[in-house]
């Protein structure tokens, strides 16, 4: 087994919005290893985001201790956990959330250009991810201008940008039909081989049953894993 890279323990996210709060993850306990490939299942309102946020140094627990690569991301203040988030996680949303008047190009390039990457090493990069998710053709193309598919494709090369160890995919082919689905899936697949641990947050059974684990969320605690 590889060495332990997302250590919680007891954490809690209660969301205060003045009249009443919302224990949205209850005492949840959970490592990952690197490497491993998991889904987190669960109905509607379960906490599987809000747990997302926190892994994805997005969010802080209210309660708890969260480490990553044995560092306590719990205890850093906002930009420090910025700073860890860009360097060490790859998001991948639903919704894709590309810049939509920027092209494929520079919308992987951006992280690159928060971590203050030279130009050339940029190019070199981005050129190299798009060659990864088929996308070198679309290269100069807006979101707009783009399927789903492939607008997810350049979401996915974007968010390996930095070489994180790290990917967090929050249903990433739920907006996709079954089709292209599967061809993200195996895109997902493909990066887990090469060794990256990635998480994935999924309502398709076939999409969660291709993961090493499965996690299941139930009111804010883990039901199964
Ligand atoms: N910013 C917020 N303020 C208040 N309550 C919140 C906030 N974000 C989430 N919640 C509440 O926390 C609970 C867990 O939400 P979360 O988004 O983690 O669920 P989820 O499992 O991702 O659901 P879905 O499958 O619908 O995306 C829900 O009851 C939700 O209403
Ligand atoms: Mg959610």
């Amino acid at each position: 087994m590889n060495n332990p890279i997302i250590k919680i323990n007891n954490v809690a996210k209660i969301y205060d919005t003045g009249k009443i709060s919302v224990a949205a993850l209850k005492e949840i306990n959970l490592t990952i290893h690197s490497g491993e490939l998991t889904a987190i299942i669960g109905p509607s309102g379960s906490g599987k985001s809000t747990l997302m946020h926190i892994i994805g140094c997005l969010d802080q627990p209210t309660h708890g201790s969260y480490f990553l690569d044995d560092l306590e991301v719990s205890a850093l203040n906002p930009n420090k956990l910025a700073e860890i988030r860009n360097l060490k996680i790859g998001f991948v949303f639903q919704s894709f959330n590309l810049l939509p008047y920027l092209s494929a190009f520079k919308n992987i390039e951006m992280p690159m250009i928060f971590a203050g990457i030279d130009k050339h090493t940029r190019k070199k990069r981005v050129d190299e991810l798009l060659e990864i998710v088929d996308m070198t053709k679309r290269a100069l193309h807006k979101p707009t201008e783009m399927s789903g598919g492939e607008q997810q494709r350049v979401a996915v090369a974007r968010s390996l940008a930095n070489n994180p160890e790290i990917i967090l995919a929050d249903e990433p082919t739920g907006n996709l039909d079954s089709k292209i689905g599967d061809s993200i899936m195996n895109l997902f697949m493909e990066l887990w081989k090469s060794g990256k641990t990635i998480i994935m947050i999924t309502h398709d059974p076939k999409v969660a049953d291709k993961c090493e684990r499965k996690i299941e969320l139930l009111d804010g605690e883990i039901k199964a894993q």
